[in-house]
């Protein structure tokens, strides 16, 4: 294993650590040697997948918590350095969508949304970065999305969490930076997960996201975690307060189609530069 993505003595929390991005994350970073409290408000699944893992001689604790809860996360940092050490690294995947027209969204879903995945995710990085404060090190990584750069119909309340996230990742890189801490953001295109395999219409995905997206699909929760680890690891170690797409290219541009196989003009096409495509 090359060595700057080798975990090892490491502790890092994951919240969301049942499922998806998370869990991707969780399990990429034991394999790297590192121990691991895995976080989510699904505790059975956390137990069994804790001790699935040290079954296999991987480090995982679960810790089933809701990342509203201030007290919880704090505790759940406690118990993760009681069993572990120092924390060094925390990723903040937990989150939800509850998507609805903007004039028939209820109260109850847009504090929902913004609680956990706004609110939440500063609970998070509150508790394990006043341990981080404490060591004088580590790295923050927080799930953003490409709905924090621009808008989606149905997602008044996903979208302003999604912008929210990016301000609290700024702010946390200026406040934590000189004092050993780096925190850092990806903002990943759609990842087939039970989020959007439950939540988005199969035509949205062929005809929308497959169709604008230059790589021509979803990522795998997988190849998200590897850019987390990536973000985690000393290979950035002079990489702070970024926001880093992984999207296949989505962001690269605003006028593709067909992942950028269609014709911007018959001049260009008679120029040669562009050729014609059929499928
Ligand atoms: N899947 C995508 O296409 C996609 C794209 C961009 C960003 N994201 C973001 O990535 C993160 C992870 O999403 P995912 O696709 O892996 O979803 P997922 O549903 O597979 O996993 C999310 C996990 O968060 C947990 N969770 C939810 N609320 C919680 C709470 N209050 N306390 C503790 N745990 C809680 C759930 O139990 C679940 O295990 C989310 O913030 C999501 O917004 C996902």
């Amino acid at each position: 294993m090359n060595p700057i993505f080798d975990f090892t003595g490491k502790t890092m929390l994951v919240t969301g650590g049942a499922s998806g991005i998370g869990l991707a994350t969780a399990q990429a970073l034991v394999a790297a040697g590192g121990a691991v409290g895995i976080a989510d408000m699904q505790g059975e699944v956390v137990e069994q997948l804790a001790a699935s893992i040290r079954g296999q001689g991987g480090k995982a604790i679960a810790l089933p918590l809701d990342v509203r809860d201030a007290g919880a996360t704090d505790e759940a940092v406690h118990t993760l350095e009681a069993e572990y050490g120092p924390i060094f690294g925390l990723v903040t995947a937990a989150g939800l969508s509850r998507p609805a027209p903007a004039e028939a969204m209820d109260e109850a879903s847009w504090d929902l949304v913004i609680d956990t995945n706004l609110k939440g995710m500063f609970l998070s990085c509150q508790a394990a970065g006043r341990r981080m404060l404490a060591h004088g090190a580590g790295a923050i990584v927080n799930v953003a999305s490409v709905n924090s750069l621009g808008g989606f119909a149905g997602r008044a309340n996903y979208c302003s969490s999604k912008f929210g996230v990016v301000g609290l990742t700024d702010v946390l890189a200026i406040e934590w930076g000189r004092r050993g801490i780096r925190v850092n953001a990806v903002a990943p295109n759609g990842v087939d997960t039970p989020l959007v395999r439950n939540g988005i219409p199969r035509r949205f995905l062929t005809e929308v996201l497959e169709n604008r997206t230059p790589l021509g699909r979803m990522a795998q929760p997988a190849e998200v975690a590897s850019v987390i680890m990536f973000l985690l690891s000393d290979a950035a170690s002079y990489v702070t307060g970024a926001l880093l797409p992984v999207d296949g290219g989505l962001c690269a541009g605003y006028y593709t189609n067909r992942q950028g196989a269609d014709l911007s003009s018959a001049a260009l096409l008679s120029q040669g530069v562009y050729q014609e495509t059929t499928s």
